[in-house]
């Protein structure tokens, strides 16, 4: 499978280096695309890539291209979404899929008319450790589960695509994803409620999010996101008979089972990763293969449901980006 990158920014690196890293037979880190020739070729130079183009729109018509990881900002996913499956394209996106649940929804409905896979590059829901937590919810190590505690924050207010609406910025759909996706993953889908509150920067973006989310059979979660500085990102699990800390829900490192006393009664084995960016791209190689045109770790209904989280947040919020 030859990869392209759409977009040479920081998070492109990581993914370059990822596959670099991995080193699989049947993935070649192949082209890059950015909006500025001399960038693509010093990226591709820098991680043996034989490709480089100086427009997204070179990339998308490269008929040698089997997926394209699209990294640029949230405001963009959309319409280079659209460019690539206009060449019917298979696509790997960054979170935030887009920037609300309307545009999800049309790159979902092209994508199904061009029968062209289309994945989200929601990390966490294809890293083993997402596996072995819900294996030991579902062995009962905690007993029955009824509430989520998750935060995820880093000092990044002042990059451009954190702070201009312009970019679809703010904490929600940069940071604020990460534990809606953790609750998601491990409480389900069927939510009863969503509601939060936010403060926002000048601009008009939120930089500080508290949610709370509900489900219809009883359970809660309470996340917490924010740009103005690091948190401690655990993510507590809590169950009748314990609970469970995930340290580091952007990338867990540590799975330590407590139990009533407070005793830590286990600690869960987590494999090595090479940067934990590798699994989205082998579950994107494994559904080109068997023909799929989703990844079963994170579904098109998946998308959209977290798309509709974020939207109702921020409609409560009074937050609109200019472009909508
Ligand atoms: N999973 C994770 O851990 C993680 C971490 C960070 C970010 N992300 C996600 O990755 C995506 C990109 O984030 P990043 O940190 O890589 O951002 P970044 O460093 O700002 O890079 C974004 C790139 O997008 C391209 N771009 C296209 N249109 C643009 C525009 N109008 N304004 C600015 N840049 C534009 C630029 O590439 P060219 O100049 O080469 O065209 C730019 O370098 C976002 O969706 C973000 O949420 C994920």
């Amino acid at each position: 499978m030859k990869v392209g990158i759409l977009a040479a920014g920081g998070i492109a690196h990581k993914m370059a280096k990822t596959l670099v890293g991995l080193n699989h037979a049947e993935i070649e880190l192949y082209a890059v695309a950015s909006r500025s020739l001399d960038k693509a070729k010093a990226f591709a130079s820098e991680y043996s890539m034989p490709v480089a183009y100086g427009s997204y729109e070179e990339l998308a018509q490269d008929d040698k291209v089997d997926l394209i990881y699209i990294a640029s900002p949230h405001s963009e996913h959309h319409h280079h979404a659209m460019l690539c499956l206009k060449h019917k394209k298979a696509l790997l996106v960054e979170k935030a899929f887009t920037a609300n649940e309307q545009m999800a929804k049309d790159v979902l409905a092209f994508a199904k008319e061009q029968q062209t896979l289309v994945a989200e590059a929601i990390w966490t829901r294809y890293m083993p450790s997402r596996s072995i937590i819900a294996k030991a919810i579902d062995d009962g190590k905690i007993g029955k589960v009824h509430s989520i505690m998750a935060n995820l924050g880093y000092a990044v207010a002042n990059k451009e695509r954190i702070i201009k609406p312009e970019l679809a910025g703010g904490a929600l759909l940069d940071l604020g994803v990460y534990p809606i996706n953790f609750a998601m993953m491990f409480f389900g889908h069927d939510l009863a409620s969503v509601s939060g509150t936010c403060i926002k920067a000048d601009t008009g973006v939120d930089l500080m999010d508290s949610i709370t989310l509900t489900w219809h059979d009883g359970k809660i979660a309470c996340l917490h996101a924010t740009a103005n500085g690091p948190a401690d990102r655990n993510g507590i699990i809590y169950g009748e008979k314990g609970y469970m800390v995930v340290t580091n829900i952007n990338n867990p490192e540590k799975v330590e089972i407590f139990d009533n006393d407070h005793k830590l009664v286990e600690e869960l084995p987590l494999p090595k990763q090479v940067s934990g960016y590798e699994y989205q791209v082998i579950s994107c190689l494994n559904a080109l293969k068997e023909g799929k045109l989703e990844t079963p770790e994170m579904t098109h209904t998946e998308i959209i449901e977290v798309m509709q989280v974020m939207d109702s947040l921020r409609s409560d919020w009074g937050i609109k980006f200019p472009f909508e």
